[in-house]
């Protein structure tokens, strides 16, 4: 058992002072210093300084481990010329990110105070990178390929790469599907995946409705994506439409990224299914397809998170410097009430939507935490001062050991 006695403590919904937490692999208890030494005389304790503050450790819902070698390969500004450029660049990108690379940016996200994430695999080089994180990894298998003749060799590649994660078995770690996107997978093969979600009771996760290059071709066969298809896969049609894919994923408790470009009736399906908004703000602006209008999201009581796709498309991993690009993208929400919703995004609601047992200071759950140096006692706009001033975290504890 542990004690940790920090001078401020991040709970749910206020912070709270003279409080220290017991834990192992699980918050224990959450009460007074002395009591906590009375039940557990044995802990070992770590005292923490002054304006110290014990906050759940950050969750990072989607990001890409392989593409993690981009610094300026790719081109910015506009997602079809990004997406010709990841293509172009596709194997130098894969091949220059080595075991080192894909650490880096696993260590990167250590240091940010990222407790969990979210990886999308599209090759499974990042497997062993994965399993040996320090973090609790969601690993997203990723399904792709739009060329029904391909279907069945591509699905085979999928299970043997879902095989691999699953014979993963360390604590903290869990094989999930990822569906690449509407305009990518067929149907034959979103329909055999789903299957085994459901069978398998696995996570899922897509991307969806990212760019008006989407948008246009599921609804029209038209648009930025025409020639692409045409010249690149001989499709003069999309495989789907967005109402179809959708419907594939009904009950199931999906997570979509980006989303920039939904419409209403899609929102009304998301909605009506309980199912997350994985929202990566950097990235969209990045890739010039606007900002999600998290008003209507909140209106249509549709939970989002937020995340920071891969270093494909940012330039960091880091959730804090995510929630402060929201803070300021999203002009049209109240400050201190958008604060409130980023932290909850990437702790609280992160960890439900990815159902796990973490994210919250709250006894049961496990002990994923994090320490940032406050440099004054904290006020009520204590989330606005956290996401703006990038504290130093002096301390991330995973399941209940000392990460960093
Ligand atoms: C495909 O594999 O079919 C595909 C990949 C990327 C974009 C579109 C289609
Ligand atoms: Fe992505």
């Amino acid at each position: 058992m542990r004690i940790i006695t920090p001078h401020y403590i991040l709970l749910e919904d206020r912070v709270v002072t003279n409080l220290s937490v017991a834990y192992d692999k699980t918050i224990k208890k959450i009460a007074p210093y002395e009591e906590l030494l009375d039940e557990f005389p044995d802990a070992k304790v770590t005292s923490l300084r002054e304006n110290s503050l014990l906050m759940p450790g950050l969750i990072n819902a989607h990001v890409h481990i392989e593409f993690s070698g981009n610094k300026t390969e790719l081109s910015y500004g506009d997602f079809i010329s990004w997406l010709y450029s990841v293509i172009e660049n596709r194997e130098d990108l894969i091949n220059g990110c080595s075991k080192e690379c894909m650490n880096k940016a696993i260590d990167q996200m250590l240091r940010s105070g990222i407790t969990t994430f979210g990886a999308i695999s599209s090759h499974a080089m990042d497997l062993e990178a994965c399993e040996n994180a320090k973090q609790n990894v969601v690993f997203f298998n990723e399904l792709i390929g739009s060329q029904a003749a391909a279907a069945d060799a591509l699905y085979g590649d999928f299970i043997a790469r879902l095989d691999s994660s699953k014979a993963v078995k360390r604590e903290g770690f869990y094989p999930a599907v990822a569906i690449h996107s509407p305009y990518s997978v067929h149907p034959i093969l979103v329909k055999k995946a789903l299957e085994l979600v459901k069978n398998e009771n696995l996570q899922l996760t897509a991307h969806f409705m990212e760019s008006q290059a989407e948008r246009d071709w599921l609804d029209k066969s038209s648009g930025d994506f025409k020639d692409f298809f045409e010249q690149l896969l001989k499709q003069s049609n999309a495989i789907c439409d967005s109402d179809e894919f959708l419907s594939y994923f009904d009950d199931h408790k999906a997570l979509f990224t980006h989303a920039t470009k939904t419409n209403e009736k899609e929102l009304d399906s998301i909605s009506k299914n309980n199912q997350t908004i994985i929202h990566c703000p950097i990235s969209n602006r990045l890739l010039g397809n606007g900002a999600l209008d998290i008003k209507t999201l909140n209106e249509k009581n549709i939970r989002w998170i937020l995340a920071t796709d891969g270093l494909s498309s940012n330039y960091k991993l880091d959730l804090f410097e995510e929630m402060k690009v929201a803070l300021f993208m999203h002009t049209d929400q109240p400050l201190l009430t958008l604060a409130n919703q980023l932290l909850k995004s990437v702790t609280i609601d992160a960890a439900d939507a990815l159902g796990l047992n973490t994210g919250e200071i709250k006894e049961g759950k496990n002990a994923d935490m994090i320490v940032l140096d406050l440099d004054v006692e904290p006020n009520e706009e204590l989330p606005i001062h956290i996401i703006l001033h990038r504290y130093n975290i002096s301390k991330v504890i995973i399941n209940g050991e000392d990460a960093l």
